[in-house]
């Protein structure tokens, strides 16, 4: 690098006709290297981030492990798991990878970035202890409760008879959550005492998720929205905000999925929703974190909910959300890399832009999600379908053979619209899933439907 430098010095010094070139070599040479990019996850929501790292400069390389077959268009997968934390890291070391972006909170559970760390590996996404934010709904709820961020009120019980009896002397609906991982299904709302029994039995005495405690918590009413942000420590940045549709079918009815849609912005939240979020939930959550000695380092997921008496916390989680990834990231106008890097490093965060589009993304999914279902359905028209700048198709579950899409998961794809309404970001996405076809496809026209009037 210096004798570079010295090298233009002496040119300039001469005046030689070939400066400018010498020069422009100089600065080429100055540059510094594309980095390599790990993203830990193989859904809609991982490709969305490999997506927006795709159009970084500084990104050269991405891995994607294990990724699907829709990623591998725009990364090397890699077949390894996400909780093959030990895996993981002997690639990235071998690979030269620069920086490892985590997408599932199986691998953040699994202590994907200690174990990364302790080999000198950078990294994007919460420690194990900072993961159990959203491992243990119990440490949630005493973390809010210690630091009076608001939520539901709680009490947690592990004897079966004690918790039956707090319920039957409670009101109905109430609400039952599992503490612990549970793939988004240890959550349970009985609306009477037998449904509250068969799901108190199944909790704390058959150990239908493993062996846990159960947080009873008083029901609350409102439209829910997901609030991201940024956190390194007590610095917290946010990201737009976004909803999730969890019902598989129209009208919101039907079972509880992974999320069959999103949109952003949110019409109903207003700026001082927004602010009374950041500075009552986000910034103390994080400030919370760090004064309990498990700092917050990557995406902090806000569950939020606009009750009438105000905005609450109904979970939160230590990851980049799915769905809402896939509505948010489009929006994001700086380098996700400097982002992510500002963040690994505690440095200096870039401005962070949002455009004022709106976006909405619409799930495909297999016929029977979220129950059982078939796979290795052909997939056609995606060429067709994302034929638009402001279209993205993010694959969930497919794979590929001969050139061909298959589906292979409950959730299959999200087709993203952008445009310069919530209307027209509708349509646009609607019109792409349209020309999407495969025999054992559904998904739900009505996403956005509480803004679409
Ligand atoms: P969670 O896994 O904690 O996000 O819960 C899953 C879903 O259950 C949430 O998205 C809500 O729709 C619902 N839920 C959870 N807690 C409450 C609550 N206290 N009141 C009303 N609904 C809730
Ligand atoms: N969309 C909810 C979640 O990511 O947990």
């Amino acid at each position: 690098m210096m004798e570079i430098s010295s090298s233009i010095i002496n040119d300039r010094a001469t005046g030689e006709v070939c400066q400018v070139s010498k020069l422009y070599k100089g600065a080429e040479l100055e540059t510094p290297k594309a980095a390599t990019v790990l993203v830990i996850g193989g859904g809609g929501r991982c490709h969305a981030i490999v997506d927006a790292l795709s159009k970084s400069a500084s990104v050269g390389k991405i891995y994607c492990a294990p990724g699907n077959a829709g990623i591998s268009r725009q990364a090397d997968c890699v077949p390894i798991k996400e909780t093959q934390v030990e895996q993981l890291r002997d690639f990235a070391l071998q690979y030269g990878v620069d920086l490892t972006v985590v997408g599932p909170e199986v691998a953040l559970a699994a202590g994907i970035s200690d174990v990364f760390a302790e080999a000198g590996l950078r990294i994007f996404g919460p420690s194990r202890a900072a993961a159990t934010i959203e491992s243990s709904k119990d440490f949630a709820k005493r973390l809010m409760a210690k630091y009076g961020i608001p939520t539901a009120a709680y009490r947690t019980f592990d004897d079966y008879g004690e918790a039956l009896e707090y319920v039957k002397n409670g009101s109905f609906p109430v609400v039952l959550k599992y503490d612990g991982l549970a793939a988004g299904k240890g959550v349970v709302i009985p609306e009477n005492m037998e449904d509250a029994e068969t799901a108190l039995k199944d909790m704390l005495l058959d150990d239908k998720f493993g062996k846990g405690k159960v947080v009873i918590e008083e029901f609350l009413t409102g439209p829910e929205f997901s609030f991201m942000c940024f956190v390194d420590g007590e610095r917290v940045w946010p990201m737009a905000l976004s909803q999730d549709h969890k019902r598989a079918y129209e009208g919101d009815k039907g079972p509880n999925t992974g999320g069959m849609g999103a949109y952003s912005p949110l019409p109903f939240i207003t700026e001082d929703d927004r602010e009374f979020a950041m500075e009552h939930i986000m910034k103390p959550t994080a400030s919370a974190m760090l004064a309990e000695g498990c700092p917050f380092k990557g995406v902090l997921y806000g569950g939020l909910i606009k009750t009438p008496s105000g905005i609450k916390v109904i979970e939160f989680n230590c990851r980049f959300g799915d769905p809402e990834t896939e509505v948010v990231l489009p929006l994001l106008e700086t380098d996700i890399y400097g982002i992510f890097s500002a963040v690994a490093d505690s440095s200096e965060m870039p401005e962070i832009r949002w455009s004022p589009e709106a976006s909405m993304g619409f799930v495909m999914a297999s016929k029977g999600y979220p129950g059982t279902y078939a796979k290795g359905f052909e997939i056609g028209g995606l060429e067709e379908a994302g034929n638009d700048p402001s279209i993205s198709i993010y694959h969930m579950g497919t794979s590929s053979e001969d050139g061909k899409f298959f589906t292979s998961g409950g959730r299959v794809l999200m087709v993203v619209g952008r445009g310069d309404s919530l209307k027209t970001a509708h349509d646009k996405a609607l019109e792409a899933v349209e020309k999407i076809h495969c025999d054992n496809l559904f998904y739900r026209k009505d996403i956005g439907w509480r803004v679409m009037l």
